[in-house]
């Protein structure tokens, strides 16, 4: 039975009844909608709407719904097919169950304030599994970093080699990015915890539930305090999926940072074949399709938010049915965000430096200028000046295919006379490493200071 038929003497045109369901995919809400039919039900006992029996009687229903649609297979029976959506699912089951007392579970409520109640709890579970997963992302970067702690590799600017940096301070930068996401979807949940349910179609309900009771029982900070608002607003959906586009941003950058550094012209690091894949015709390759699906799939996660924002621009209060597109959007992000965090977790457990080519990468290339720079000032020469004076020996060494290190006393004494024999002890990469030795720098003894903030963190 239509949850609306009354008001209609005509069919419904059946490509529209299809346009129009969302059954499909809003499924996916229905253990949150059945606990919060659970909590509905029971206050419409307390506020008298309802007897006992009837409370029993529709709690045991939902009960039984939950365990059927735990079953697998069940949600798919081609009979449910034509389903609108998940709230008259529910309510056609409940009555199937128990008769004509389970018509009476809607009192006091609309589906307006049914999906945004449904919607919210069901989003509150998957952002913590989110943490979780990238938590576990965390932990892979971690593991990796301990692995590699004293191993080198160039840093760059401009994708141009820059300074020496060790592999484990370029492994933890990611770590620190995935920590601000995990703060930015817990930020999420502060604003989605609390509860719409008795805003009713838009106005609020004539019935006397007791919203502050209904929100604690089912978890929720408190309740919301504008019914036009309640029913009608999908901030949370738009913010979940603009944090998940952050972290699926980052995913992005790391997965083209390992893509190039698995490059036979950086060989940085070796792909494991758990996650690589080869071609159909050329035999000798080995491909990272798998992070190059995670830089792909960020561009999916960016529209969502665009279609999220859209949707919702200059639509008048209160509920609009435009609103049903949230789903697939949040659906999509949440999936897509879970498998990329899980595959770049895995990629990371996955994957081998190859120390001698990293560290050699990192001393060659003028990555030392700058030490030899900062020696100048420490004898006492304006940093600009002494800017200006290694920039003209490095000219030097280029034309002669050396290194920095290569070049002799009296080559360097020609551009300046305040260079000493201590000047290669300053520019070793063992100096400049150690020098960095601030918070947030790349000393070994900071690095290692991080990861062990970073594991206390996990
Ligand atoms: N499937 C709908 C949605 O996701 C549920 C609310 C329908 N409400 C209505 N008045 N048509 O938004």
């Amino acid at each position: 039975m239509k949850l609306w038929g009354g008001r209609f003497t005509g069919e419904t045109d059946k490509h529209f009844a299809a346009f129009n369901a969302s059954f499909s995919f809003d499924r996916r809400l229905i253990f949150a909608d059945l606990r919060a039919c659970v909590v509905h039900a029971r206050a419409l006992g307390q506020a008298g709407v309802l007897q006992q029996s009837e409370v029993e009687a529709i709690t045991d229903g939902l009960k039984k719904i939950g365990e059927m649609a735990a079953e697998p297979g069940f949600l798919d029976r081609p009979e449910y097919a034509a389903t609108e959506d998940v709230h008259s699912f529910i309510e056609s089951r409940l009555v199937e169950l128990i008769g004509q007392t389970g018509y009476k579970l809607h009192t006091g409520r609309s589906r307006n304030d049914q999906v945004a109640v449904a919607t919210r709890l069901f989003l509150r579970d998957e952002i913590a599994s989110i943490d979780e997963a990238i938590r576990d992302t965390q932990r892979a970067l971690v593991e990796l970093a301990e692995r590699y702690i004293d191993d080198p590799l160039p840093g760059y600017t401009h994708l141009q080699k820059a300074q020496p940096v060790l592999f484990a301070h370029f492994l933890l930068a990611y770590f620190q990015m995935l920590s601000r996401d995990r703060g930015r979807m817990a930020d999420v949940k502060t604003r989605l915890n609390s509860l719409p349910l008795g805003s009713g179609a838009l106005a609020g309900t004539n019935f006397p539930l007791d919203r502050e009771w209904m929100a604690a029982e089912l978890g929720s900070d408190g309740v919301t305090r504008n019914s036009l608002d309640a029913v009608s607003d999908r901030d949370y959906v738009i913010e979940f999926i603009s944090a998940s586009a952050i972290t699926m941003g980052r995913l992005s950058r790391l997965a083209e940072d390992l893509i190039i550094y698995s490059t036979q012209e950086f060989g940085f690091i070796k792909l494991g074949d758990a996650i690589s894949t080869g071609s159909s015709i050329m035999p000798q390759k080995k491909n990272p399709d798998s992070l190059e699906l995670i830089r792909g799939k960020a561009a999916r996660v960016f529209g969502h938010l665009t279609a999220a924002l859209t949707m919702t621009k200059g639509l008048p209060l209160a509920y609009n049915k435009d609103l049903q597109e949230d789903k697939e959007a949040l659906f999509d992000t949440i999936d897509t965000l879970t498998s990329s965090l899980r595959v770049a977790s895995t990629v990371l457990r996955n994957i081998e430096l190859n120390r001698e080519r990293a560290r050699e990468a990192a001393i060659t290339d003028y990555t030392n200028a700058t030490e030899l720079a900062d020696y100048l000032v420490r004898k006492g020469l304006e940093f600009r000046k002494a800017h200006e004076v290694i920039g003209r020996i490095v000219v030097f060494a280029i034309e002669q295919g050396r290194q920095l290190h290569e070049l002799t006393i009296d080559e360097c004494r020609r551009f300046s006379p305040l260079f000493d024999e201590d000047l290669f002890d300053a520019i070793s990469l063992e100096s400049s490493l150690a020098g960095k030795s601030q918070i947030g720098g790349t000393a070994p003894e900071q690095v290692k200071e991080e990861l062990a903030r970073a594991k206390a963190d996990l």
